[in-house]
Formats: C-alpha cells, structure tokens, sequence
C-alpha cells in the first residue's frame, strides 16, 4: 500500500518536473554577428502558450536580458545593454523551443546567461556564452631599418589588430625553432573591447636571418603569420667603416711606393760607393 502510494508520488514527480535542455559547452559568438543560445524545454501535454514564461538573464548579476508572459514578451525591465538585440523564436514557443536571439554580439555579452522556463512547473538552466573575433594579420617591422652590422641588436615589432580573446604569439626563427628570450608582449583594448597585441623581439643581429611572428585565436584556433628575412640588403657595410678602410689602403700605397723609392735609392747609392770605393782602390 505504501510502495503504491511512493510510486504514485513517483510518477506525479516525473510528469511535473520539466526538463531543460542548454548547450554544456560554450557557445561561440563572433563579434558583431548573430547568436542563438539554445534552450529546449520538454512538454509531456500540449498547452496554451498564455500559461509560458521564460526568463532569460545574466547568471552573475540577475539582470533581465528577455522576458516572456501571458503570451507577450516583458522588456519593461530589461538590461539596456540588451535593449532591441534580444527575441525569443515566438512561432517556436509551442513546440518546446525557448532559444534566445541575441544579435550584435559584444564583447561585454560574454559570460552566463539563466535561461527560465515555467508551464505548471518550472526549470532552469544556464550555459556559457564566449565572444571571439579574428586578428587582423600580423605585421613585423624592424627597428632600427637599414645600417644594420652583424651582432647589432635590433627590435622586432609584430602587431595585430581587433582580436579577442587574447592570443598566443610564438616567435620562431629560419628553422622553426622557438625564440623565448626577450620578448614582451601587450595587449590594449579599444572602446570595444577587442584587442590589439603587440610583441616585441630583441634579437641580436646575424646575417640571413629570418624572424617570424605566429598569432594563434585560443578559440578560433586562427593563425596569422608574418615573418622578416634580414638580408644583405638590410646589414650594409657602414659608411664610417669604409672611409676608414679605404684611407687606410691609400697609406698603405703610398707607404710602399715611398718604401720602394727609398730602397731603390738607397741601392744606387750603395752601389756608387761601391764604385768609388773600388775607384779609390784602383788608384791606390
Ligand atoms: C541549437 O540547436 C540546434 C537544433 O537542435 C542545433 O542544430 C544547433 O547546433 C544548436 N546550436 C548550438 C550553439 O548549440
Ligand atoms: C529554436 O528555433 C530556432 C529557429 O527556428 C532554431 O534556429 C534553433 O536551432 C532552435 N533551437 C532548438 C534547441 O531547437
Ligand atoms: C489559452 O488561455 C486563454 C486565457 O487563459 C484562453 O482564453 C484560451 O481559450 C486558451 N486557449 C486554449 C487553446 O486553451
Ligand atoms: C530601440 O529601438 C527603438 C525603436 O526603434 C528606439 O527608439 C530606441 O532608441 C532603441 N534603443 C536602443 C538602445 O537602441
Ligand atoms: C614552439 O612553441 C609552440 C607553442 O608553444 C609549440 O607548439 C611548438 O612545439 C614549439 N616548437 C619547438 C621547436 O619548441
Ligand atoms: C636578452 O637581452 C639581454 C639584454 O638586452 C642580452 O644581454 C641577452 O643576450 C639577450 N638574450 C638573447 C637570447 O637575445
Ligand atoms: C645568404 O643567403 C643567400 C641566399 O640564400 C646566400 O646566397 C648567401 O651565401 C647567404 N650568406 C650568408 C652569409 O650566409
């Protein structure tokens, strides 16, 4: 009679509790485009659409992000950041769809969002959403650019524009390896909350060398590639250094045409005294 009764109890319970049904994993949103955030409900009976509400807000903060009831949708007290970028699917609703809309998504939408679904009974659920822009391709510029000597050290500046999240920069030389020493990395938003990374190389200069810059989007897994091949057009013999060089072969010229014109008179005059000596000789 009592194992009835507990069953009964059973079979009420799992008629009235509603099942909702939200992505596990976050969902991915690019910056300045459309997302659906997905929340089904299961409905055993069909029922009349006036007895649905759904509420939708931020997890942390409890702000209104979509208010549903009485078959209308309720803004009186949404978020105003939200404010004509929200719907929910409303020929959807009957059929156990209470997905949200959520257009032009900014980076300030990120985080978590409750979605509440009530006929008779009521469940709630929540799920993570993630904003994500791609980096404009990376630019390596080279600092200082030209009069570069062997051993000089130089900066490398690789930047990329408007991306989000942070991502991973990887400095690799000609043959692939990792460049890990002095490198500094920063990141700045703009007013929108997307980023612009810069990270600076300071490598010390040898000839034929090449430095390329990798940024990697975590959550796009995007590459942008760049990379400088310093070449012998960039390391030029310094000006200071062939003045130098060429005086110092004139010198050395002029040195041995002197050198020479002595010896040759020194020669002659040898031999002079030579003859004269002999001369005396021949006469004493
Ligand atoms: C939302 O639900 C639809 C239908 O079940 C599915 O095709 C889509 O991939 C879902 N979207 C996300 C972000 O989970
Ligand atoms: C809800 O309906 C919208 C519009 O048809 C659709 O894009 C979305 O995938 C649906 N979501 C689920 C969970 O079925
Ligand atoms: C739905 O509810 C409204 C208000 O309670 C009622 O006027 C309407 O007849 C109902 N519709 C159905 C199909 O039950
Ligand atoms: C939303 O749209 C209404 C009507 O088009 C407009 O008056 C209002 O300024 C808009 N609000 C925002 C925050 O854009
Ligand atoms: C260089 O770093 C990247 C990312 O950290 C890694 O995937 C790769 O294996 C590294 N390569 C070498 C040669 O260490
Ligand atoms: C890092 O920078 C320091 C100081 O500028 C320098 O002495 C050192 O050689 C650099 N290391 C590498 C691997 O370039
Ligand atoms: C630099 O590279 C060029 C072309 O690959 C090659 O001809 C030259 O010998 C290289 N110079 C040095 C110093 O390695």
């Amino acid at each position: 009679m009592l194992s009835l009764l507990m069953s009964m109890i059973l079979v009420v319970q799992t008629i009235a509790v509603m099942e909702l049904q939200v992505p596990d994993q976050p969902v991915v949103a690019l910056h300045g485009e459309d997302v659906t955030l997905n929340c089904s409900f299961s409905h055993s009976n069909p029922f009349n659409l006036s007895d649905l509400s759904v509420f939708w807000q931020l997890t942390d903060t409890k702000r209104s992000v979509h208010g549903y009831r009485d078959g209308h949708d309720q803004l009186a007290d949404q978020a105003e950041s939200f404010a004509n970028r929200t719907s929910l699917f409303s020929t959807q609703l009957g059929t156990g769809n209470a997905s949200l809309l959520l257009r032009r998504v900014a980076v300030a939408d990120e985080g978590s969002y409750t979605c509440f679904v009530r006929v008779r009974d009521y469940s709630i659920a929540a799920l993570l959403l993630q904003v994500a822009a791609p980096y404009s391709k990376p630019v390596v510029t080279l600092e200082p650019e030209s009069n570069l000597r062997p051993g000089d050290e130089v900066a490398l500046t690789c930047v990329a524009y408007s991306g989000y999240p942070v991502g991973d920069v990887i400095w690799q030389d000609g043959s692939g390896r990792n460049l890990t020493d002095n490198i500094t990395t920063s990141v700045v938003a703009n007013e929108e909350g997307l980023f612009t990374m810069t990270s600076i190389l300071t490598a010390v200069l040898e000839p034929n060398s090449t430095y390329s810059c990798r940024l990697i989007n975590p959550l796009l897994g995007e590459e942008g590639y760049a990379f400088v091949t310093i070449t012998g057009q960039n390391v030029k013999f310094p000006a200071v250094a062939l003045w130098v060089t060429i005086g110092l072969a004139v010198c050395l010229l002029v040195l041995l045409v002197a050198l020479a014109a002595v010896c040759r008179r020194k020669i002659k005059e040898s031999c002079e005294e030579a003859r004269r000596e002999a001369m005396t000789l021949l006469k004493s």
